[in-house]
């Protein structure tokens, strides 16, 4: 089984090697006071082992406490057989969710209607979602490791196995049927062919480019993808393989979500710093400076009209930027300044996006026209939707990471 392969290995020099520096500095920070109580031992001494023991403390509830321990299960923390229940148990009493901004739901003119869909693995971390041509709904299940795609008008799943550790990450179509990938913690661009699940690894060429991240297919075909704990942007040409990196000005800048519009220009958004950038075929990068300091957005979506839409997720706002003046507009997101705006996308001549923050998670209409919004409760409570994109049909497309499963807001013309 894969969690015994990798349950010999300390997970903390395992997942260091995996993802570098970002993990050492991660475990030379405070570590909370874990209440006293059974179960109390291991989590100290296993749950430190890939990652900070602040993780916990955002808390959840006790849904959530079970999505987060098969997650664990599912990528190799090396709790003792038999133990995973008190492990649990233990974790519920002592980290219960924390407040969080009531969803603020706004009524408006138009009428959608949000299913969602339980995956087949517990615990996958349906990270990205995708929509295929051909109308399926495909997401990276990054903590099961495997690609999975849903046929929504049959509810028929079919999840593809990558290789272990891969925790593949974001996923895109290309003009052939292929999915593209990022293998997110080993360092690699992936290609799937659907018809026999074969995959392709094409390595980063450089060992500093941890965390490859976003991806998405220019008009011409070429491969972009974003590096984020590396720093880099990535380029690479699918008919030879061959990838190119290069840093933004930047130090630190995490490029995060991006974008091509309609001129086949390339832009993606810093979710380190208050900027959006672009990138040309020359992998020249300029850079956008956002007016507010506390500004990061994370993910981007591009109107038809080439404006620059971005969430952002620190201040709780959607902006738009229009990169040929430079001049950038912003409001705040309905659900308050700690309501996390998150994954969008643009579509059916209006701005959606999700607030990950806010109890339950929504779904947010921006019209651009009129600027007012409107607002919808996901049902069963959404957590978290990392990434937003559009269907054949223009429907918003979801994956909600914590409750496993994906989602469709069919917005009614
Ligand atoms: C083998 C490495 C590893 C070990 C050991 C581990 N984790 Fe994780 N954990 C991860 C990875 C990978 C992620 C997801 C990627 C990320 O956000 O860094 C994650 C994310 C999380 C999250 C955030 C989940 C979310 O989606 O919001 C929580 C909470 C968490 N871990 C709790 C725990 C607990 C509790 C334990 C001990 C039972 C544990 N982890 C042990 C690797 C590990």
């Amino acid at each position: 089984m894969r969690t015994r392969a990798i349950a010999g290995i300390c997970p903390s020099l395992f997942l260091a090697a995996l993802l570098g520096s970002a993990v050492p500095a991660l475990s030379q920070q405070g570590q909370p006071d874990l209440p006293p109580g059974p179960g109390r031992d291991i989590v100290l001494s296993v749950c430190a082992g890939c990652h900070d023991l602040n993780r916990l403390t955002a808390g959840y509830t006790p849904e959530g406490w079970l999505t987060v321990t098969n997650m664990m299960r599912n990528f190799g923390a090396p709790v003792p057989d038999g133990e995973w229940d008190t492990v649990r148990a233990y974790l519920i009493r002592a980290f219960p969710e924390k407040p969080r901004p009531p969803a603020v739901l706004i009524p408006g003119p138009v009428d959608v209607r949000i299913i969602e869909w339980p995956l087949p693995t517990p615990g996958s971390r349906p990270h990205d979602p995708m929509s295929a041509r051909d109308g399926s709904i495909w997401w990276s299940g990054q903590l099961a490791n495997k690609l999975g795609r849903l046929d929504p008008t049959t509810g028929k799943f079919r999840e593809y196995p990558v290789n272990p550790m891969s925790a593949p990450h974001g996923l895109v179509e290309d003009g052939d049927g292929a999915v593209w990938f990022t293998g997110n913690f080993r360092g690699f661009i992936g290609k799937l062919d659907p018809k026999t699940g074969e995959i392709r690894e094409f390595n980063l060429p450089d060992p500093k480019a941890r965390d490859p991240h976003t991806i998405v297919i220019d008009h011409k075909g070429t491969v972009w993808f974003s590096v984020q704990n590396g720093n880099f942007v990535g380029r690479l040409d699918p008919k030879t393989g061959a990838i190119k990196l290069t840093t933004p000005p930047t130090p630190n800048a995490r490029p995060y979500g991006l974008a091509v519009n309609s001129k086949n220009v390339v832009y993606f958004v810093e979710f380190g710093a208050p900027r959006v950038a672009t990138i040309d075929d020359d992998m020249r990068i300029q850079e956008f400076q956002l007016p507010n300091a506390g500004a990061r957005p994370r993910r981007i979506a591009i109107s038809p009209d080439d404006a620059i839409w971005y969430t952002d997720f620190a201040r709780g706002y959607l902006g738009r930027l229009d990169p040929k003046t430079g001049e950038v507009k912003e409001w705040a997101s309905p659900s308050g300044p700690k309501s996390l705006p998150y994954g969008v996308a643009a579509t059916k001549g209006a701005i959606w996006y999700n607030e990950s923050g806010a109890k339950p998670n929504t779904i947010v209409r921006f019209d651009p026209a009129s600027e007012k919004f409107q607002s919808w409760a996901i049902p069963g409570g959404g957590d978290i939707v990392r990434n937003m994109t559009v269907d054949r049909d223009g429907n918003p497309v979801l994956a909600n990471s914590l409750e496993n499963e994906v989602g469709r807001v069919e917005v009614k013309d």
